[in-house]
């Protein structure tokens, strides 16, 4: 597995940037629970080992689904509440108007107002204007790990959560904003992993132009000897 970032990279200009617009905009952001840091520290860990957590398989699908993810026929379930892992990524400031369409971005935060030296600084081709909106661009098309290969499913059995990541005692890197995938319900041996790429803008599909295979996580099962059967 070539992606082995654990968690996303973001620079301390742009984490504060991430925060006063939290603030400003009153976002709820609550604080990852000790539950969480100590499993996204034990993810992030086997991710910069191995890439991959020994119960989890990366398979090809079939046609344009390229790859996805599920977890090993023999491994035990994965229980709701369980971290499946923080979607790394590079993190930029991108203007809204003209964000970033890679299959593999999010933008967890929209509506940041940047000042003049700060869109000097991020955006230095354009005229400062000071109402330009910005979003933060999560983006795992060239860095990620295993997180950028969950495919999509209006009945997910994970959720996108917007956590921080507070001080901790885990050599965790403080965070204002994170997106760490969680498991919505128990996940059984030979399921695929599946998350919903929508937010209440609906914007992935429809940017893209593609109405989306309905998948849920038996449409394809991994057999004990670790081939995809289904659909
Ligand atoms: C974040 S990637 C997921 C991993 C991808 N399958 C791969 O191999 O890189 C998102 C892309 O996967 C494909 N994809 C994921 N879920 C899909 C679905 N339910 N229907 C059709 N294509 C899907 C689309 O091409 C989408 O843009």
């Amino acid at each position: 597995m070539k992606f082995k970032m654990p968690r996303p990279v973001i620079t301390p200009e742009i984490n504060l940037i991430a925060r006063r617009a939290i603030r400003v905009q009153k976002i709820y952001v609550p604080a990852a629970t000790r539950k969480n840091l100590k499993e996204i520290a034990q993810i992030s860990g086997e991710i910069k080992k191995k890439g991959l957590p020994s119960y989890l398989i990366v398979r090809k699908l079939k046609g344009k689904l390229g790859h996805g993810v599920f977890l090993h026929p023999e491994a035990k379930p994965i229980e709701r509440g369980q971290v499946i892992a923080s979607y790394a990524g590079e993190m930029q400031l991108f203007p809204q108007n003209q964000s970033d369409d890679s299959d593999y971005a999010f933008a967890p935060i929209v509506d940041i107002r940047l000042t003049k030296e700060e869109q000097l600084r991020f955006d230095p081709k354009r005229k400062y204007h000071p109402r330009r909106l910005y979003a933060l661009d999560l983006d795992a098309v060239r860095k990620g790990n295993f997180t950028r290969f969950i495919n999509h499913s209006e009945k997910p059995n994970i959720e996108a959560c917007l956590l921080r990541i507070p001080p901790n005692s885990h050599g965790l890197k403080p965070a204002s904003a994170e997106i760490v995938y969680i498991a919505k319900k128990r996940i059984h041996p030979g399921e695929q992993l599946l998350v919903c790429y929508e937010g209440e803008d609906k914007s992935y599909w429809g940017v893209m132009g593609i109405k989306p295979f309905p998948i849920t996580p038996k449409t394809f099962q991994l057999s004990s000897s670790l081939k995809v059967q289904g659909a």
